[in-house]
């Protein structure tokens, strides 16, 4: 596997932190811890109902202390810490798993659980615990603090960053991400057109499984470990 290859680009989704413990977003009940996805995760909903979509937030950013990452979290930070060449795991996730297990190459793309936003001047600041929806952003004093959440409808973070490494890629590898989502779910197309090898790691086939050219189906516990001391060798 290793041969020819030196950077490398990971895509993880929901179904890396499951065995966690964290609900995936399209369970099979089509709800996110009983919600639909756009109720709580859309610019709307929070103008909508404020409280809910801080509520709902905040219950999430809380169970985070209760989970810790998982042999999947732990082998992607281990192949972080020896990989010589470049690498760039790319979260959807909104969950410091992978941070918590030590991993340092990583961006996520879609927010994080404990970060605040301005939705005036625009600066995140670190938060831990509930976030009142009244608490005013202390750096410009303008608008109210919101979860720091990419909702529909919003551009995802480090986009440039995102495709710059894509198109240096040699290994493209996607793991646990129903491919239901864009604009990560075009990133095997990106890769697949700047000749990377590309490789799908999911409980089952996702949404984009036809695009790449190996699909391996389990669970990301297992799959992860193989594939990482497969290309550590
Ligand atoms: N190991 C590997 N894959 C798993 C496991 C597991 N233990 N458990 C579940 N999966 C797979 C499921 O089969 C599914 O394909 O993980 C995938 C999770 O898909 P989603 O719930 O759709 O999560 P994700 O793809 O990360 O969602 C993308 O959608 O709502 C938005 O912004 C949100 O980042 C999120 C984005």
């Amino acid at each position: 596997m290793n041969e020819d290859i030196r950077n490398i680009v990971i895509l993880t989704g929901a179904g890396i932190s499951a065995e966690s413990g964290l609900a995936t977003f399209r369970g099979p009940d089509g709800l996110w811890e009983g919600h639909r996805v756009e109720d709580v995760c859309t610019p709307e909903a929070l103008a909508r109902d404020v409280g809910l979509v801080h509520r709902f937030y905040d219950e999430r950013r809380a169970k985070l202390a209760e989970v810790v990452p998982n042999a999947a979290h732990e082998a992607l930070a281990a192949l972080d810490r020896a990989w010589a060449g470049d690498l760039l795991i790319v979260t959807q996730n909104v969950d410091d798993l992978h941070e918590r297990a030590g991993a340092r190459r990583l961006l996520h793309m879609h927010g994080e659980l404990k970060s605040a936003l301005c939705a005036a001047c625009g600066k995140a600041v670190a938060w831990a615990g509930p976030l009142p929806p009244a608490s005013i952003c202390e750096g410009c004093g303008r608008a109210a603090l919101r979860p720091d959440i990419v909702f529909f409808g919003e551009m995802p973070y480090e986009m440039d960053r995102i495709d710059t490494a894509l198109r240096d890629a040699d290994l493209f590898v996607s793991i646990g991400t129903s491919g239901a989502v864009y604009p990560a779910a075009g990133f095997v197309q990106t890769a697949r057109h700047v000749g990377a090898r590309t490789l799908e790691l999911n409980l089952d086939p996702s949404a984009g499984s036809f695009y790449f050219e190996e699909s391996r189906m389990g669970p990301a516990s297992e799959l992860v470990p193989e594939l990482v001391w497969e290309l550590l060798g």
